[in-house]
């Protein structure tokens, strides 16, 4: 007897976003069949598909139904079948719109390095060695919402383009909390990037931290300029545990960890709102995007995806368990020298997008 049922609405988007979904399909399935929870999945549209199909990025159908299920998959947006469309119709307004519907404030970027993957970082093998680091973004302000926004016209077909980076008290105060909760429970050390020497939203966001820290003795809160954390990040990754910083630099930051772990295609995310009645809405997805220049050729890194339903199954649905297993699953997969190209040397076995997913299926009835 099953005892609980859960809905995650399946969003496979554009490119290679549909690959990677059908493996986690298969993922979700197995997870269906060998716990007492049982997952429906559901599908949707969003992105490129979504314009195709419905002429938007993303239907409010689409979103009603990501608002009542119990956690979103999705797989990524975009491609140039689309650039050239109207900047408010494009596949990457259809991922901002939904972000902000949903009101999914927390984004959690990890970047675990794999000891087997040290190889294929571009950086030594010692400074990046069992890195576990957590960015976390800010995801429904600053600068990719704030207002206004726009590009005008000044004079004699001079324009001017301008954006706000704006934060709120209460905007800066919920995810502060969220990260000093999250450091608590890892190392107990939490740094905050900013731009305080320069921006007053930020100056803002530095106090309004500073403030919360208060509650929070255990933690041990240091404050970075972004210029100087992208630097240190590379220099030396593993002095950092929790990095908490806002929407834009927080979009930088992650792409620059993810070479830390070796490939793009390695790195999960997981967004999540307020907890309301009991409910936290959720959206878990890789962080790497669509990539057309690979998509249907079985060549895509499912590991993201796979990193994405192993976070869904812990933050969503109370089984930490399973994303362990999940992880020394891969782990095992990729010891034995078994990778997607991404992150292959001459002496791996290359396997595709496919085989990777039918593989991690046969090694988790394995170690099950
Ligand atoms: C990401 C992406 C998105 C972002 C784009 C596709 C809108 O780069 O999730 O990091 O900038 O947030
Ligand atoms: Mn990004």
């Amino acid at each position: 007897m099953k005892q609980k049922d859960f809905e995650v609405l399946l969003l496979p988007g554009d490119g290679i976003g549909k690959e990677i979904s059908e493996q986690a399909v298969k993922l979700i399935d197995w997870i269906t069949k060998n716990t007492r929870s049982n997952f429906k999945i559901i599908r949707g549209s969003i992105g490129g598909a979504s314009i195709d199909e419905y002429g938007e990025p993303i239907t409010d159908e689409t979103i009603q139904n990501a608002k009542k299920v119990d956690a979103v998959l999705l797989g990524a947006v975009g491609g140039e079948k689309w650039d050239r469309l109207n900047f408010e119709i494009r596949p990457e307004r259809g991922l901002l719109k939904i972000r902000k519907e949903m009101d999914l404030f927390a984004n959690f970027r990890p970047a675990i390095v794999f000891n087997s993957l040290v190889n294929s970082s571009t950086l030594k093998p010692e400074v990046i060695e069992s890195l576990d680091l957590l960015i976390l973004r800010e995801l429904t302000s600053g600068i990719y919402f704030g207002e206004p926004r726009g590009i005008e016209d000044i004079s004699n077909g001079s324009k001017r383009g301008f954006n706000t980076l704006s934060y709120t008290t209460e905007e800066i105060e919920r995810i502060a909390i969220v990260a000093f909760e999250t450091a608590k429970k890892r190392s107990g050390k939490l740094c905050s990037v900013d731009k305080a020497n320069v921006l007053e939203s930020t100056i803002l966001w530095r106090d309004v931290i500073i403030k919360t820290s208060k509650k929070y003795p255990e933690v041990k809160l240091s404050h970075m300029y972004v210029d100087n954390a992208a630097m240190q990040l590379v220099r030396n990754p593993k002095q950092f545990d929790v990095i908490v910083t806002t929407n834009m630099f927080g979009d930088i930051l992650s792409d620059c960890a993810s070479m830390l772990t070796g490939s793009l295609g390695m790195l999960p995310s997981a967004s999540l709102g307020e907890m309301k009645n009991n409910k936290r809405l959720a959206l878990y997805e890789p962080v790497h995007g669509s990539a057309p220049d690979i998509a249907g050729k079985n060549i895509a890194n499912p590991i993201a995806m796979f990193l994405s339903v192993g976070m869904m199954m812990e933050y969503s649905f109370e089984l930490p368990v399973m994303n362990n297993l999940i992880k020394t699953t891969i782990d095992n997969i990729l010891k034995k020298g078994f990778r997607t190209k991404d992150i292959a040397d001459e002496s791996d076995k290359i396997l595709g997008t496919q085989e990777i997913g039918n593989l991690l299926i046969s090694e988790l009835e394995r170690v099950k």
